[in-house]
Order: C-alpha cells, then sequence, then structure tokens
C-alpha cells in the first residue's frame, strides 16, 4: 500500500497483492473500459456475498461475471451461435451478454434466475488480473448500490473509505457509462436490458436483424420478487437533487439560487443563466466525450454544497439515448 493509500498504480507486485486477495475470497476494486468494478470470485459465494453487503445492493439484483475470454464460457453457460457471432466481434469489449446458465454458476450470482450475465473486458488491468487469478469474477459498479458509478480510482475511495482494501488503478474510464446487456438466451429475440456503449444502431447493423429494447421499469421499491434486472428507476443518482431540463430548456429556466446547470455541449454564449455556475459534458458536443465526463462532474458537484442539479437531456439518438437513460435516472425523484 503506497503511502498508506488503498489506491495501488499498476505494477507486478499489485497484481500479485490484488490478485492474493481475490483468490482468498475479498473484494478489490478494478477499473474497465466503462466504470470501476468491485470485484469477487464469482465460484464463491461466501466472496460474492461481500458485494451485496458492502454495496447494500438487494439480494434480488443479479451480477455480472467477467471472463478472460469466450474459451472461459462453456465451463459457466450454454452457448449458442448468435452468441458466438457476437462475442466474436464486440469481446473484449462493452458488451454483456445473456445466456443460460450451468450448475456451477450460483444462485447469488444470478439471483436465482436460470440465466447468467457475462462480460469480457477490455480494460488490460481487467485482463492482466483475470489471466492472473484464473477466475471468472463478479464485479458491478463500485458504487453504494443507487449512487452514481466511478470512473476513476478516487470515486471509489471516496465512496468507500476505509471499507475496501485496494483499489487498482488505471486511470479516467474510457467509455464512462456501464456496459450494454443484450440477452441472447433465446437466439430468436435478442433484447437489450440496459443501453450502453455498443448500441441498437451498432447492433442491428451488425446482426442485420431488428433488437428489441426492453422498456419496462420497475418500481423504485425492491420488494419484489423478482427485480427485472437493471431497471431500478432511480440509480445513478447524486444525494443534491438533480433534475432533468429537456435540451434547449435552460435558456428560459428560472434556476433556484446556488444550482449547477449542466449542459451537454458548450454553449457559445456570454449570456448565461443567473444564480447557476454552469458546466457542459462535452467541449466539442460529441456523446463519447460527454459519456466520459458525465458521471466524473456528477461526483465532483455533488461533492460541493450546490442546492440542485439541472441536467440537460442530449441528442437523443445512438449513445444519446445511452446518455439519456443514465440522466433520467440520476433526476428520478425517490418515491415514498
Ligand atoms: O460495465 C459494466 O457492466 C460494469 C463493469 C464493472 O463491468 N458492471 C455493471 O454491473 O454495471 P452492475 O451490477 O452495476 O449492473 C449489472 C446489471 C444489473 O442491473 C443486473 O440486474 C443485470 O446486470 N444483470 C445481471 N445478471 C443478469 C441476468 N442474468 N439477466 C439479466 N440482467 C442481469
Ligand atoms: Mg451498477
Amino acid at each position: 500500500v503506497v503511502n498508506n493509500r488503498r489506491i495501488l498504480p499498476f505494477s507486478n507486485a499489485s497484481l500479485t497483492q490484488v490478485c492474493g486477495a481475490l483468490i482468498k475470497g475479498d473484494l478489490v476494486a478494478l477499473p474497465t473500459e466503462t466504470v470501476y468494478g468491485l470485484a469477487a470470485n464469482a465460484l464463491d459465494p461466501h466472496a460474492t456475498r461481500k458485494i451485496f453487503d458492502i454495496k447494500g445492493r438487494p439480494l434480488i439484483d443479479p451480477l455480472i461475471v467477467h471472463v478472460a475470454s469466450t474459451e472461459s464460457v462453456d465451463a459457466l453457460a450454454y452457448a449458442n451461435p448468435l452468441f458466438e457471432q457476437l462475442a466474436k466481434h464486440f469481446w473484449p469489449g462493452p458488451l454483456t451478454l445473456v445466456l443460460k446458465k450451468k450448475e456451477c454458476v450460483p444462485d447469488l450470482i444470478t439471483a436465482g434466475n436460470d440465466t447468467v450475465a457475462l462480460r469480457c473486458p477490455k480494460h488490460p488491468l481487467f485482463q492482466s488480473v483475470l489471466q492472473h487469478c484464473k477466475l471468472p469474477l463478479a464485479a458491478p459498479s463500485a458504487n453504494p448500490f443507487g449512487y452514481i458509478s466511478p470512473t476513476r480510482a478516487e470515486h471509489v475511495d471516496r465512496m468507500f473509505d476505509k471499507r475496501l482494501q485496494y483499489i487498482l488503478d488505471g486511470g479516467p474510464c474510457e467509455h464512462g457509462v456501464e456496459s450494454t446487456i443484450l440477452d441472447v438466451s433465446n437466439s430468436d429475440s435478442p433484447t437489450i436490458l440496459r443501453p450502453g456503449p455498443i448500441t441498437r444502431e451498432i447492433l442491428e447493423t451488425f446482426l442485420q436483424q431488428p433488437i428489441k429494447v426492453r422498456t419496462h421499469t420497475a418500481p423504485t421499491n425492491t420488494t419484489e420478487s423478482q427485480l427485472a434486472p437493471g431497471s431500478l428507476e432511480k440509480h445513478y443518482s447524486p444525494h443534491t437533487p438533480t433534475y432533468l431540463l429537456q435540451e434547449g430548456e435552460w435558456l428560459a429556466h428560472t434556476f433556484q439560487e446556488n444550482s449547477a446547470l449542466i449542459l451537454f455541449k458548450h454553449p457559445h454564449t456570454k449570456h448565461l443563466p443567473q444564480n447557476c455556475e454552469t458546466f457542459w459534458l462535452s467541449e466539442s458536443g460529441t456523446t463519447h466525450e460527454a459519456a466520459q465526463n458525465l458521471y466524473h462532474l456528477l461526483h465532483t458537484l455533488d461533492e460541493k454544497n450546490y442546492s440542485a442539479l439541472f441536467i440537460e437531456k442530449t441528442p437523443n439518438t445512438g449513445l444519446g439515448q445511452t446518455l439519456n437513460d443514465r440522466i433520467q435516472r440520476a433526476a428520478a425523484k425517490s418515491k415514498h
């Protein structure tokens, strides 16, 4: 542990430390190309249980299992030709694929479902860990349940304080939003369960067929016996009250004292609104850059004492749909 900190820069020594902890059944935070994950041995229910405890995550919300390559899938799930085709093209990368699970996958991972979500991450540090420890790793985003996902090691450090032994530092995440989840367990009807960096358009162009998108949203309370995975309306939310603005709505909006406004792109005007500090997700107006900055900006602003955060929706095409999904959830009001 360098300077008494738990944030480890990558080295052979830190790789050994991190893998040692995982093999022992402990948790470590690891960088991926989407967001930072909180990893544990997926085949050890005792280790996996710690993830739910530290995150405050309901046991009915299943976890993604991370593997080093397609070869590791056969031991865990029943692959099919649609899966093979997608994995060959998009792995390693930000596409999680849901398949029928095999017996050895603990119920805790799948929340009792007969399917398992599998992802082969592209980040070189996560890949090194997978190859070195030779375990499938369960890894949800490394944030307390319902809060903003981390895209930098410092975010994880701040959220979990002393409760986490190791955080492997892989720098800022390339994509900045969680992987796309595609259910391919029924190869006749591939369905997007969570939008992500691999957009519906990209998948439809690749497969040359229409892809369904699950639109059903579960209620905010988690008492239902079977939660539609990843569909909690309020998720990725700052503590500061957060409100959604339609594109351009800020121009005519009256802001409350001491609020922060997050625009999609540089407004190129001297007439910024009163009562608030204005920020933007992208200098140039690209959705890729906006995605890289979204969670970092939310983390940063939530640390300050703003009375409210206002976020403008992004153009609703391609990756913009993913951004709007996250922005909408960040701004969803809690139900009591
Ligand atoms: O980019 C990512 O996917 C990140 C990084 C760390 O890999 N992980 C991530 O995990 O976002 P998490 O736990 O925050 O979100 C996983 C989502 C959950 O909403 C869960 O409900 C869904 O995946 N999921 C897991 N297993 C599933 C299954 N068998 N069927 C459907 N959805 C599933
Ligand atoms: Mg999450």
